[in-house]
């Protein structure tokens, strides 16, 4: 999506459609009232004569805008202005783009800029095209008769005051790059396990790379260099599938001092999940395609930073394998041998993404990294804690910790700390090895991360569980994008000289 910053009179915009947003029984935002003068007082009319609800998220078209610029208006709906926070801002936005891609237009100016939040200007125009990003969105390309494209091109923000247009300018800039990782992101989750395998994974990483002149290097080690390497928790994931796994490693280099210790973004990248010998019911199987959604999070997120070029370094590793049960699939009971040393007793196939995630970890060191998240579809467990909103984090490091809650707060991507305390490791004893991959039924999510912890000793590591939050099911169902907005986020308030700062007011 294009985009401009402009200061015009909403009046005299020449566009094909002029985004209003308006609260419910409140003054007119100044930008609507300057429209509203100029047009006999067109919006306070509807809203008086009750033609218009300006219920949240409510929208209404009206085609012909005698007297002014455009050529048509959409009013969208704020609801009550005491209630209307990033929440309702966001729901708001996310309606007027739904409608603005329907229309036949390739051209739009929103004027959304001037709804009164606790957030900058930065904040709302970024907003407002990842929003118009997400909503261009399509997957149909195994439908045979897809749906028509939208038309829409192009973007123009209106803000009101001149100091703010180089903000506008940033927040959107960073909004389009964030929109489209998260498009990567809902893609690469959508696509059927049959396509997307861990050496398509190792593909994307590949072209990325090729694309990227010069500032992302790949790396991919196939099973012949971790089995030579001694990955052999991560290899036995993958036993039982004729796919073969990979572990796949981008380097950024933005920082000016090439050896500035880079931030580590490990995802999990399970591409189809039967859980093994330990299979996993029938119903709703399928969604087991998403079990690399934190794989897909990283590649968003580089997808983003390749965009926004932010100086910082970086290193994206995604441990990639399919999980499926045949005579040579790991058994309960069996012992690997992993890639620190630790030996793991098997007791649950199905507990699989810790197992190539510990052996990413391990690899993870020889960066000497200032620190290290991995984003993992980990545990059922997440989705009984927390739902479908927040997404699970627990960390060996309290200053991480808030740092990527702060992150997530900032892209309104967020997530929620659960407790990472020595009590919950004995849960993890095994009679037969050093440990065991399952800790029982209690605090599953948090034991899956205090099995991560024992190959976290050597940086500030922060585990973010992603299980509710990487796909919605039932009719809606697809990849959602996050956490590609909280983790670009993370990395960029890691840039210690940032030009300009989104955010908080
Ligand atoms: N990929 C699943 C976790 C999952 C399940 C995510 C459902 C989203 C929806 C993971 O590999 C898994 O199977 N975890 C097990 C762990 C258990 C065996 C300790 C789980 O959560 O049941
Ligand atoms: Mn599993
Ligand atoms: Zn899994």
């Amino acid at each position: 999506m294009e985009f401009s910053v402009q200061t015009a009179n909403p009046a005299k915009a020449e566009t094909a459609c002029l985004v209003l947003p308006v609260y419910k029984d409140s003054e007119l935002l100044p930008c609507v009232a300057k429209l509203d003068d100029a047009s006999e007082r067109l919006i306070g009319q509807l809203l008086e004569r009750g033609d218009f609800d300006a219920a949240l998220g409510n929208v209404q078209l009206i085609p012909f805008a005698p007297g002014l610029g455009a050529e048509r208006l959409l009013l969208v709906g704020l609801g009550a202005r005491e209630k209307c926070q990033e929440a309702a801002f966001l729901k708001a936005l996310d309606a007027a783009m739904t409608a603005l891609v329907k229309l036949p237009i390739d051209d739009a100016s929103v004027a959304f800029t001037d709804v009164v939040l606790e957030r900058d200007t930065a904040w709302k125009a970024r907003k407002t095209l990842e929003a118009a990003e997400r909503a261009l969105y399509r997957f149909d390309q195994f439908k045979s008769q897809p749906a028509p494209k939208a038309t829409l091109t192009a973007l123009h923000l209106i803000v009101t005051d001149n100091a703010e247009v180089e903000s506008a300018q940033y927040g959107a800039r960073v909004g389009t790059a964030i929109g489209q990782g998260i498009n990567f992101t809902r893609t690469l989750g959508n696509l059927p396990g049959n396509v997307c395998t861990p050496r398509y994974l190792a593909e994307q990483a590949e072209t990325l790379g090729q694309a990227s002149k010069g500032a992302l290097s790949v790396e991919i080690l196939d099973e012949e260099a971790l089995e030579a390497l001694g990955a052999g928790a991560l290899l036995s994931v993958g036993r039982g599938s004729v796919e073969p796994s990979r572990l796949i490693v981008m380097r950024y280099q933005g920082a000016e001092e090439a050896d500035e210790a880079p931030h580590v973004l490990i995802g999990k990248g399970i591409t189809f999940d039967t859980g093994g010998i330990s299979l996993k019911p029938g119903e709703g199987m399928d969604e087991m395609k998403f079990d690399m959604g934190g794989a897909a999070g990283v590649f968003g997120t580089v997808k983003a930073v390749l965009e926004i070029k932010p100086k910082i370094n970086a290193v994206f590793i995604v441990a990639a394998a399919e999980n499926m049960p045949d005579g040579a699939a790991t058994k309960p009971g069996d012992i690997v041998k992993t890639l620190k040393g630790l030996t793991v007793e098997v007791l649950n196939t199905d507990a699989e993404g810790r197992l190539v995630l510990c052996d990413a970890l391990t690899y993870a060191e020889r960066f000497t990294p200032a620190s290290v998240i991995d984003i993992a579809t980990l545990t059922g467990a997440a989705i009984v804690a927390l739902g479908h909103h927040a997404t699970g984090l627990l960390s060996n490091d309290d200053d991480l910790a808030l740092d990527v809650l702060e992150a997530g707060d900032g892209a309104w991507d967020r997530a929620w700390q659960l407790p990472l305390w020595d009590e919950y490791q004995e849960q993890l004893d095994s009679n037969f090895a050093d440990l065991a991959n399952i800790g029982g039924r209690p605090a599953g999510t948090i034991t899956a991360a205090c099995f991560l912890s024992r190959f976290a000793e050597h940086f500030p590591w922060a585990h973010l569980d992603i299980a509710g939050t990487a796909w919605h099911s039932g009719k809606q169902k697809g990849a959602t994008g996050r956490p590609v907005g909280l983790l670009t986020q993370y990395l960029l308030d890691r840039e210690t000289d940032a030009q300009i700062e989104i955010g908080v007011k």
